[in-house]
């Protein structure tokens, strides 16, 4: 089968490799230097969904797979559906559950989904007056798609204002932040449970915890996320039941009664709270680290239970899963998650043993590998425990260097802690 991959970071790389693995001829777009050992990249300088459209016919895809979130937002799943094409992800009315926090969250109280209490303001003065109903520290969100970077965890006043006022202005996430959100801030655990969904049917993912803070303790400010490791154990038989039904299957459930039916991988950024789990956001797309670590688990049928959600035969699929655990470490460039120095030349990828090294931010320049984004490669092994695959890991990291690099050293310490008390 013919598969395209739409987009061009580790997620997409761990992708393309899992699709090759099952046999598939893949190809990429744009792709990544990465990629392009076990796909053949198609390069786009302007990435509209008539853009990948093209690019579909062009190879004979039978299949479509989107990575990132700014093409399903933008329609890519409507146009190729439009066009008679095969593609997995949300169509832009579904995709709304990540491209509007409002909606996601007013969604959540509609359909009795557990999430933190919130309110939805439009400009700045009635949100700095919306305050007085929150205590610190408190969660400011943009409503719009900010890659990353439209939630702040304000400590005090001053610095909820700060933040409104910046969001509010553009200055901070331009207009994403012209709606704000204001939530009750909630300490826990964060677990990432990803589900591959068709309409009212989903198989769900093995859990993840991604690592979002640039610096070891979770220190530092927000990234795309640093590492992840994937663990059968982060959550207990019954929580993932109780995910599965009460977040992942109402949400379906709620969507399809708005006329808006969800087929696609819909993860849910939780938070393990004393009172319970709660719904932090809604992506509508395989999450970057998590992806990496997951797709490592598979043994086989990524593809085919992709093409069963496809054809409304999910329950039917059958995804094969290793035992044990994996881990992926994000290596980062000089400057991230600020302004990003590129042009490093990174070198001993060759020699990461038994980590495999998936591409993030890397181009090809002079004959060289060199950074091109924040987060440049994700090193990623797996283990009969979570030790082993952390310790494979860090060894294939170790191999590697390029100037400025950055990598948290903490990567799975709260699940190593967690099995061993
Ligand atoms: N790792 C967080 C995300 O993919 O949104």
């Amino acid at each position: 089968m013919n598969i395209l991959i739409v987009g061009s970071g580790g997620r997409e790389h761990a992708m393309a490799w899992r699709c090759a693995q099952e046999g598939h001829k893949v190809f990429c777009a744009p792709g990544n230097p990465g990629i392009s050992q076990v796909a053949e990249c198609i390069p786009l300088e302007t990435q509209t969904p008539e853009h990948f459209l093209q690019v579909a016919r062009l190879i004979h895809a039978d299949l479509t797979i989107v990575g990132p979130e700014v093409p399903l937002v933008a329609g890519i799943v409507d146009h190729f559906e439009a066009h008679g094409l095969r593609i997995f992800g949300p169509t832009a009315a579904a995709a709304e559950l990540e491209g509007s926090k409002a909606f996601s969250k007013e969604f959540m109280a509609r359909h009795g989904i557990p999430t933190a209490r919130f309110q939805v303001f439009d400009n700045l003065e009635d949100a700095k007056l919306g305050l007085g109903r929150f205590e610190y520290p408190v969660v400011l969100k943009a409503d719009g798609l900010a890659a990353g970077k439209g939630v702040v965890i304000a400590k005090t006043k001053a610095d909820a204002w700060t933040a409104l006022e910046g969001l509010f202005s553009g200055d901070l996430v331009g207009a994403a932040g012209s709606r704000v959100l204001i939530e009750d801030f909630w300490r826990g655990e964060e677990v990432s449970f990803i589900a591959i969904c068709d309409h009212d049917t989903a198989i769900a993912l093995p859990p993840t915890q991604d690592h979002k803070n640039i610096f070891d303790n979770d220190e530092g400010p927000n990234t795309g996320g640093m590492g992840a490791y994937c663990d059968d154990r982060i959550l207990s038989q019954e929580q993932k039941d109780e995910i599965l039904e009460n977040v992942i299957l109402r949400t379906l459930r709620g969507m399809a009664s708005e006329g808006k039916p969800f087929r696609g991988f819909l993860y849910a950024g939780l938070m393990m709270t004393p009172d319970g789990v709660k719904v932090l956001e809604f992506n509508v797309r395989l999450g970057d680290p998590e992806t990496q670590a997951l797709l490592l688990r598979i043994e086989a049928g990524f593809v085919d239970t992709i093409l069963a959600a496809t054809e409304h035969r999910l329950p039917s699929a059958h995804l094969q899963l290793s035992t044990g655990a994996t881990a992926c470490v994000v290596m980062a460039a000089h400057g991230y998650p600020g302004k990003v120095r590129t042009g490093d030349r990174i070198s001993g990828i060759e020699n990461s043993g038994e980590a495999m090294v998936f591409h993030a931010g890397t181009k090809f320049e002079d004959g060289e590998l060199k950074t091109a984004g924040g987060r440049v490669l994700g090193v990623t092994a797996g283990g009969a425990t979570l030790q082993e695959a952390l310790n494979r890991a860090y060894r294939g990291l170790g191999s590697i260097h390029f100037d400025g690099m950055q990598f948290r050293r903490d990567i799975g310490q709260k699940g190593l802690k967690r099995y061993t008390n």
